[in-house]
């Protein structure tokens, strides 16, 4: 399935080129990043001990999960669903219709479709077919890996807007954000206006992560110990930082 997956992507992907073969830089991003996903993937499930079928899908699952970033790309020209389409939906929807499944065992089948279409909610079911849940949580944790790391290396190259368009590089937090972190401890993309508000909002996301090898991989990536350089602490985010801090020890 891993392999299949490999092969069709490339190959739907390769219909989003222009007529000189030249993908959009946006949409080279999605596609580097599926393959990123993919490698975070492996060493995640590689350290759970999963039975070979079930990793098996998870890696065509954390491979497929951006299937809709292509069409919404094609038809919207943005990434920001809320003004164009939910891009897990679309993806599961174009996964149920084009990729050859070859029969193979249905349940897998829809466990794979149900983290694709799962994997940008906010929040995940609780309760559900058990199997795409472990997928789900599998695919949220590679991906979120992934772009800590790609903003860290836009951000760190000064140009933090080539990804994230509509954001400010510089000044503090906004204070309906942090406010939002003071009330509910969470935060959420309507409040985020600057740099420095996305990484805080991504420093929430080690909190939402699901395995513990996922917690080594961030460890070794040492993204915490730059986004504490490049946030400070101060009295309004301590309470988060502790929350991380308390996490990371927990997961040891
Ligand atoms: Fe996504």
């Amino acid at each position: 399935m891993r392999h299949r997956s490999e092969l069709w992507l490339a190959d739907y992907i390769d219909t989003f080129r222009d007529d000189s073969g030249r993908l959009h830089p946006l949409v080279e991003m999605k596609r580097t990043h599926s393959w990123r996903v993919l490698a975070n993937a492996e060493r995640i499930v590689g350290a759970l001990g999963w039975d070979e079928e079930l990793s098996d899908g998870a890696l065509a699952a954390s491979l497929l999960h951006d299937t809709g970033r292509f069409p919404q790309f094609a038809t919207y020209g943005t990434y920001y669903d809320g003004s164009s389409v939910d891009h897990g939906r679309l993806g599961a929807d174009v996964l149920a219709v084009s990729f050859p499944w070859r029969g193979g065992d249905a349940g897998l089948r829809e466990a794979i479709l149900g983290a694709v279409r799962l994997h940008n909610r906010r929040e995940l079911p609780t309760e559900g077919d058990e199997r795409t849940l472990r997928l789900a949580r599998l695919v949220r944790d590679s991906d979120k890996m992934d772009v800590l790391n790609l903003v860290r290396r836009y951000a760190e190259e000064g140009r933090i807007n080539d990804l994230l368009p509509k954001i400010t590089p510089d000044g503090g937090h906004s204070p309906e954000l942090l406010r939002e972190f003071s009330t509910d401890g969470r935060g959420s993309y309507r409040n985020v206006r600057t740099l420095q508000d996305f990484l805080l909002l991504q420093l929430s996301w080690v909190l939402d992560l699901n395995y513990g090898p996922s917690f080594c991989l961030l460890k070794g990536s040492g993204w915490l110990q730059w986004v504490e350089a490049r946030l400070g602490r101060g009295a309004e985010t301590e309470k988060l930082w502790r929350s991380v801090e308390d996490r990371m020890a927990s997961e040891e």
